[in-house]
């Protein structure tokens, strides 16, 4: 290992992959352990610094996570954040007791800039909170190193044991200069040089895929969208012609969108299979306008499609989901409503023969895998689309599909994203679409009356897609894309631009 490690242990807080994403961008090597890892096996990785992470419990319950004592003692910096931070002060004869009201949210903070962390920082900042418990009185050799008006001790640290420790969250966007302060902890306290790049993680990553397949086949669905199309990149470095993609075309694609993945891995050492398979979409969804629906034929569809093609290739060892980090977090939601049967390939293994599934992204957020996948060889072009539903222009054409609206649809929404590219806001704007409607209003043009329909145009900008606000794109930009699309696409005289958030809306109309 030619990089600096710093362990990440986990305590059960819900932030914990956030921490260990901001040490990675900070250019340092991380992984994340459970807090049950024997001091022995820390021990033998070397580790620079470890971060205690939060949790969810009260350290002075007996059956929350505790650590040994023994592990302040071992001479590796050591950064405590909110139960971490609780766990450090308890565990080193400190006090930790309930606060009278708890604090959370964004937070007035007071720092020491005396502090390795805060140095060069300001003195007054908003921090995140999210604590019931606070420290009540300090472990011998501690001093406060920041507070808040309810939190007397919102950061402490003992400077000479190379221990530091803070109640809010530094990982969190909120946290204003919180990267910084991590930044000060790796560099300043452990050493850490920040020479790690995402050349490195693929490499890393590239070696373990190669361990782990040995001689074995490995099987990927590609959708064309940025985590498979990252995924199959890293899986073809590893393995080579043992990969099979299968890219299934249901023919609801963006305008040449087919063409330019297939041609994206042209190159590639690997064994590409694009499926033509518009037609069997096309008609098990004649008479269909539900949406839900819809969704429920696709989905079934697509895995019909696939299955097809990789009973013909038989037994294969490995099957690759392209799977990120959000995407588990999502998925763990639990007893959530279902808004949407959203349909992504990563519902597949139960109906292929293979051994076991390779998430070579799971750990990676979405900016990450972008980076990778250009660290790996990839076009920004591939690596910066935008995200687009499984289903496709299937669920952006209003009610029925017809292969005229989707011809239509293919043609405004080629516009919109041409308009938008030139004006220099493609990467500004999150997502951005048009959507067919199934309404048809009166116009003129020329001197003829026209009855035809209506496109909307969707743009939002967001950090999660959880909730999104519509992108305030300038008039003048709206009325050359407006222009442009009743006056060069067949059947549409009006244009609409969508002025909702999420919620109540959703980003897609169906
Ligand atoms: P909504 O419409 O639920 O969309 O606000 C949130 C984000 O998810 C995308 N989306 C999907 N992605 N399969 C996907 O992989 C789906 O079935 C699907 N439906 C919506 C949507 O484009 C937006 O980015």
């Amino acid at each position: 290992m030619k990089n600096q490690l710093v362990i990440v242990l986990d305590f059960g807080g819900q932030y914990n992959q956030l921490i260990a994403r901001r040490v990675r961008e900070c250019g340092v090597y991380c992984e994340v352990m459970r807090y049950t890892t024997p001091l022995d096996v820390i021990a033998a990785r070397k580790p620079v610094g470890i971060i205690f992470t939060g949790g969810p419990n009260s350290v002075y319950d007996e059956t929350s996570p505790h650590i040994a004592k023994d592990i302040f003692e071992m001479g590796i910096p050591i950064l405590g954040i909110c139960y971490g931070c609780q766990l450090m002060a308890h565990t080193l004869g400190g006090e930790v007791s309930t606060c009278i009201t708890s604090e959370y949210g964004k937070t007035e903070t007071y720092y020491d800039t005396n502090c390795a962390l805060f140095a060069d920082l300001p003195e007054k900042a908003v921090s995140w909170m999210s604590h019931t418990d606070y420290i009540s009185r300090l472990p011998e050799g501690f001093t406060v190193t920041a507070h808040t008006a309810h939190c007397p001790v919102a950061a402490m640290a003992n400077p000479e044991k190379k221990l530091y420790a803070v109640q809010y969250h530094p990982e969190v966007n909120h946290t204003e200069h919180g990267l910084e302060m991590l930044d000060r902890f790796l560099k300043n306290v452990c050493g850490c040089v920040g020479d790690w790049t995402m050349e490195d993680y693929a490499q890393t990553a590239i070696t373990q895929i190669r361990e782990k397949v040995g001689d074995g086949r490995v099987l990927l669905a590609l959708s064309g969208g940025v985590d498979s199309s990252v995924a199959a990149a890293l899986l073809s470095k590893a393995v080579g012609e043992r990969l099979t993609c299968i890219f299934v075309d249901h023919g609801f694609l963006r305008k040449n969108e087919g063409d330019e993945v297939e041609s994206a891995f042209a190159d590639w050492d690997i064994h590409f299979i694009r499926v033509n398979a518009k037609e069997a979409f096309m008609e098990r969804l004649r008479g269909i306008s539900e949406p839900e629906a819809k969704r429920k034929i696709i989905g079934e569809e697509f895995i019909r499609a696939f299955e097809r093609e990789a009973k013909k290739i038989g037994q294969v060892d490995f099957f690759v989901q392209g799977t990120i980090y959000p995407d588990v977090i999502e998925s763990g939601a639990g007893d959530a409503a279902v808004i949407k049967s959203h349909h992504n390939v990563g519902g597949l293994p139960d109906y292929v023969d293979f051994k076991e599934i390779i998430e070579p992204l799971r750990l990676l957020f979405k900016d990450e895998v972008r980076r990778l996948g250009l660290a790996l060889g990839l076009s920004e072009k591939l690596v910066w689309r935008q995200p687009f539903p499984g289903p496709g222009l299937a669920i952006r054409i209003i009610g029925e599909i017809t292969d005229e609206k989707l011809e239509v649809l293919q043609d405004a929404d080629w516009i919109f994203r041409e308009e938008i590219a030139k004006a220099g806001l493609d990467r500004q704007i999150h997502q951005y679409f048009a959507v067919l409607t199934d309404m048809r209003s009166v116009g003129v043009m020329g001197d003829g009356r026209t009855y035809d329909y209506t496109l909307a145009l969707r743009g939002v900008t967001t950090t999660d897609f959880m909730t999104a606000d519509f992108a305030r794109i300038p008039y003048d930009i709206l009325e050359q894309i407006s222009a442009r699309i009743v006056n060069e696409v067949k059947n549409i005289n009006r244009v609409v631009y969508d002025i909702t958030t999420k919620p109540p809306a959703t980003i897609e109309w169906e």
